[in-house]
């Protein structure tokens, strides 16, 4: 077996942020390839597709995997339960959690930092894991979130997108990430395109100074036909990982706001953001940011691809209709069990390939009612008509729970988010 190059620990070069990906685009027909743009498990020879291999992903990024002595940590730590996600491998990888596990330990502050592209104008229940996540780890810590609309990354990234359109997708996505059920009291969320200046653009400016075309190149498979707004972007996502970054929630004297850290969860696609910004945090006099990452649920169409907001066919949006969630697992949810009702008897099915396993995996709080249904599915006791139907049944009730919660969200309480603020939360 190949050594593991080492993590990014302080005092070392970081691992592979300049190749790693560059490496894997010399084989796009047979490797994964992850990167913010693009999420595929990659091909095998006969071009079936792969599932991805998230241990792999972690050791190139230089991540660290999440291990029960962690787990145990963190549980001992907050006095809560791990969240299923933590508990079932969904949420896997991470930089340096245990450092904010010591400041939450010493009751010393530290803030959540994620983020949402807004590219379309529907979720899908794909987006939603990580922030259901965040919203635990909220919950959890009493701490203060911030959460970006990357509006002007998605107009910059995309031809077909206009400004006008980004206000309507940043709106609309507010409001299902305010479904979800954030603390108004301690959440503020922005538009970049509304809220950079002052003490932000400071931050990506500094943080802009410092990286080159070279670096960005490498870590996120940029080539010269990207715009110089692909480049610039990266700063900007990566300043808001300093708490000086927002004036009016942790106040503006910049040597005691410097040293308050953030953790960010977040898909692990985004992961060379942030690797990109704890390389340069410390030099910065910034406290490097911690992070926690998730896998991506797979589209209906199998493990190896991830749901995509504009095949209606690979996601089920967070306004579907019960008969639509139920037409789309029917018609084409990837099904790991075996051809006829006898062979699955005989056999039973694979639950890796399965899709509607994996998502009642995501999304079925009880832990041994999940592993009756594992059984039963692998052992063939349960055909893939019984399993799908336990599947819509438990996706129809999610996605319900969630029209009903946003439905209450009205424009007033949207604004109420992107005022510019103090917070309340433990030790403010
Ligand atoms: N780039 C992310 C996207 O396209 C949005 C984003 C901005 C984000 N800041 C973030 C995601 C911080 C996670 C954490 O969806």
């Amino acid at each position: 077996m190949a050594a593991h190059p080492p993590a990014d620990e302080p005092g070392q070069p970081p691992k592979l942020t300049t190749n790693a990906l560059a490496e894997i685009a010399h084989h796009p027909s047979v490797s994964q390839r992850i990167t913010p743009f693009e999420v595929s498990g990659g091909v095998d020879e006969n071009g079936k597709l792969l599932p991805v291999d998230y241990d792999k992903l972690t050791r190139e990024f230089g991540a660290r995997l999440i291990t029960p002595q962690l787990i145990e940590r963190f549980e001992k730590v907050t006095g809560k339960r791990a969240h299923r996600f933590i508990r079932r491998g969904i949420v896997f990888s991470h930089r340096e959690l245990e450092k904010i596990l010591d400041r939450y330990e010493k009751g010393e502050p530290f803030y959540l930092y994620t983020g949402r592209g807004p590219s379309s104008d529907s979720m899908h229940v794909g987006h939603s894991v990580p922030f259901e996540f965040t919203k635990y780890l909220q919950d959890t810590f009493d701490c203060p979130l911030v959460i970006m609309m990357s509006d002007d990354e998605k107009f910059m990234h995309s031809k077909k997108i206009t400004i006008e359109d980004t206000k309507r997708f940043v709106k609309e996505n507010a409001k299902d990430i305010i479904a979800i059920g954030f603390d108004p009291a301690k959440t503020f969320i922005f538009s970049n395109l509304r809220y950079i200046g002052g003490a932000f653009l400071e931050n990506i400016c500094a943080m802009a100074s410092r990286i080159t075309l070279n670096q960005i190149k490498g870590t996120f498979g940029f080539n010269d036909s990207n715009n110089v707004g692909e480049f610039f972007f990266c700063a900007i996502q990566s300043a808001a990982a300093f708490a000086t970054s927002f004036p009016h929630i942790f106040g503006d004297n910049p040597s005691k706001v410097r040293t308050i850290p953030c953790l960010i969860p977040c898909a692990i696609d985004q992961d060379p953001y942030f690797r990109q910004c704890r390389d340069n945090a410390e030099q910065m006099k910034f406290k490097k940011p911690s992070l926690i990452h998730s896998i991506f649920l797979p589209a209906l169409q199998g493990p190896g691809s991830k749901m995509s907001a504009s095949v209606d066919s690979s996601a089920i949006f967070l306004t579907d209709t019960p008969n639509q969630i139920k037409k789309k697992i029917n018609r084409f949810a990837f099904s790991g069990g075996q051809d006829t009702a006898e062979k699955q008897r005989e056999l039973g099915g694979d639950t890796k390939a399965d899709v509607p396993f994996q998502y009642l995996t995501f999304f079925l709080e009880d832990d041994e009612e999940l592993a009756r249904i594992k059984k039963a599915y692998e052992s063939g006791e349960m055909l893939t008509g019984e399993i799908k139907q336990i599947c819509i049944k438990e996706m129809q009730a999610y996605v319900a729970d969630f029209q009903a919660k946003r439905a209450l969200v009205t424009e007033e309480v949207v604004a109420d988010y992107f005022k510019q603020r103090p917070l309340t939360y433990r030790g403010s």
